[in-house]
């Protein structure tokens, strides 16, 4: 057990990034490959986008972009939304989010918790028809909303430049030979491989992707059928794209909870399949250090208990 922290924060927000690197010595295949998973649930909103999300307002507020008077608005599949929320509310920004209507309800009602105005698109047409409305919304009202945009913002792949990459390398005291996580946004991948390869250029950077179109793994896109983000730049950065079963990432999912006490979202279990799969078909004796990242926990994907602000009995 580890000591008491001694520090206070001033805000939430002082307590996003940092989070620990956690071993995945159960599900290891063999001596001399070590796996580690970066554990972004301990973010205070509950993943790995607090990150960009405080990083996009922070420069919007530095460029003059995000004024007091503007509401924050962007598309998003659940995590950015509640972290769009939680550092609005510290930060004093209203927020505006526009979801697909069949988003789970435990998302919608945490975002809606914080004092944000959720915005439906069809459920039909998922985060691309999410894309497009806030687009219209913000052409149709300009001058009234701050539009972040995770998908073109060069601040969310900052966030992981300066977190999330430089505390991977100091975590592993520079020895990380993999890094292996999914992509949505590709921010993770766009600002933590940039930044490990910058350390080392031997750094092997694996983007995990779902495998089909249509796929189980809340947070991730399958990029051949999605609007290809404008932050994914990968030459020169990613090394290798690994598409992904649904069934093996649930199944993994279960594994680390079973095997490792981690609890986590079906992305992340998406994430350490891929690395488990790097970490097998590596060639006999070759010593590795395999980092994975785990954006949030399982029950954020649970519905929800009754949580209103009255209640009727
Ligand atoms: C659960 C989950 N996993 C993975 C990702 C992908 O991260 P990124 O957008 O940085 O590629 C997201 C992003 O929204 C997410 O919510």
């Amino acid at each position: 057990m580890r000591g008491l922290r001694t520090e206070t924060a001033e805000s939430i927000v002082d307590l996003i990034g940092g989070t620990p690197l956690i071993r995945l010595g159960k599900l290891e295949p063999r001596p001399g490959v070590e796996v580690y998973a970066k554990a972004e649930f301990c973010n205070p909103g509950g993943s790995v986008k607090d990150r960009a999300a405080l990083q996009m307002i922070q420069d919007g507020v530095a460029s003059g972009a995000l004024t007091r008077d503007k509401t924050i608005i962007d598309s998003t599949s659940g995590n950015t939304g509640v972290a769009y929320s939680m550092v609005g509310a510290a930060l004093g920004y209203k927020v505006a989010l526009v979801m697909p209507a069949n988003v789970s309800a435990a998302r919608k009602q945490i975002s809606a918790s914080y004092g944000t105005e959720i915005i439906f698109s069809s459920e039909l047409e998922g985060s691309d028809g999410a894309i497009r409305m806030v687009r219209q919304l913000v052409a149709e009202n300009p001058g009234k909303y701050f539009y972040p945009d995770q998908y073109s913002n060069d601040s969310n792949p900052r966030a992981h430049y300066l977190g999330t990459g430089r505390e991977i390398w100091e975590q592993t005291g520079g020895r990380v030979t993999h890094f292996v996580a999914g992509i949505g946004t590709t921010g993770t991948i766009m600002g933590t491989g940039r930044r490990l390869k910058e350390y080392s250029p031997r750094v092997q950077i694996v983007a995990v992707e779902p495998d089909d179109a249509l796929h189980g793994l809340e947070g991730l896109k399958h990029l051949p059928s999605s609007l290809v983000p404008a932050i994914w730049r990968p030459e020169g950065i990613v090394d290798r794209r690994l598409p992904m079963p649904t069934e093996e990432a649930w199944d993994t999912a279960e594994e680390v909870a079973h095997h490792e006490g981690l609890f986590v979202g079906h992305s992340a279990g998406a994430a350490v399949a891929g690395a488990l799969r790097v970490a097998r078909e590596l060639p006999e004796g070759e010593r590795a250090c395999i980092v994975t990242l785990l954006p949030d926990r399982g029950d954020r994907y649970f519905t929800p208990l009754k949580w209103e602000k009255q209640y009727e009995w």
